[in-house]
């Protein structure tokens, strides 16, 4: 089928907010393939999502770390008929909430990562000039562990806020990250798929990052298969 000039076939011609869940029974039945997107408050989750669904306001996002509470689910399609549903999560390591209020949340993060079966894979959002802390490690060993009844989680890791980064910082930035990753998979017996860099201001890594949502959904890629510059 042509295309017109510039456009892209992971163009999002639909999004949709579905649904926010702050318990697992709030949850939606699961139908679509899902994707989660997880990371430190205030790293550029929610900036993300709009990005890749190329919405500007679909997704609340803001510089008061905190924004997102709950589970939000959006739908999204695309040109080239992928039909995904997109998962913001609330941020980790932020301190100002009550602790009571933290732990509930990291409840059902856990159950909601270990037991969604139509969820395949979470995106690791990291701070590009930061680079992978001691939370986003956690979390990939989190998400390396069985699924008990489910098929295992791919992990995708995406440093976000490239265009933060001089040019001539953010190659050295992301092979940092990837070396990074590289250890936690060999330590883990984990597999992540890509390191993908980001800019939800530039849109750069846009792309890439379609392209490997497209093959975790398609299953194309071997569990272990390593990542790909
Ligand atoms: P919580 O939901 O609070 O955990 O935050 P979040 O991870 O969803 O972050 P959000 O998308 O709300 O963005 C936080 C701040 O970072 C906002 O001020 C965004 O404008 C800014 N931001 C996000 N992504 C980028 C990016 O790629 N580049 C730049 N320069 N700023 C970004
Ligand atoms: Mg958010």
């Amino acid at each position: 089928m042509a295309r017109e000039p510039g456009a892209s076939e992971h163009d999002v011609l639909h999004a949709e907010f579905i649904a926010s869940a702050v318990d697992a029974a709030s949850l939606p039945a699961p139908t679509l393939a899902e994707i989660a997107f997880a990371g430190r408050s205030n790293v550029g989750k929610s900036s993300m999502l709009n990005a890749l669904m190329q919405r500007r306001g679909l997704v609340r996002t803001s510089s008061t770390p905190g924004c997102t509470r709950g589970i939000n689910l959006f739908e999204a399609r695309t040109r080239n008929g992928l039909r995904l549903h997109l998962v913001d999560l609330p941020g980790y390591g932020f301190a100002k909430r009550s602790k009571q209020e933290r732990v509930s949340w990291g409840a059902l993060i856990e159950r909601y990562l270990l037991e969604r079966p139509t969820l395949r894979a979470a995106v690791i959002i990291v701070d590009a000039r930061r680079g992978l802390e001691e939370d986003d490690a956690q979390l990939l060993e989190f998400c390396a562990q069985p699924r008990p009844g489910n098929a295992p989680l791919s992990t995708i890791v995406a440093a976000t806020k490239m265009d933060l980064l001089p040019k001539a910082k953010r190659k050295p930035a992301l092979d940092a990250i990837r070396a990074a990753a590289a250890k936690e998979v060999a330590r883990e017996g984990s597999a992540i798929r890509s390191v993908v860099g980001f800019s939800a201001e530039t849109s750069e890594g846009r792309e890439p990052l379609w392209r490997a949502l497209e093959r975790v959904v398609a299953g194309t890629v071997a569990p272990s298969e390593q990542d790909r510059p």
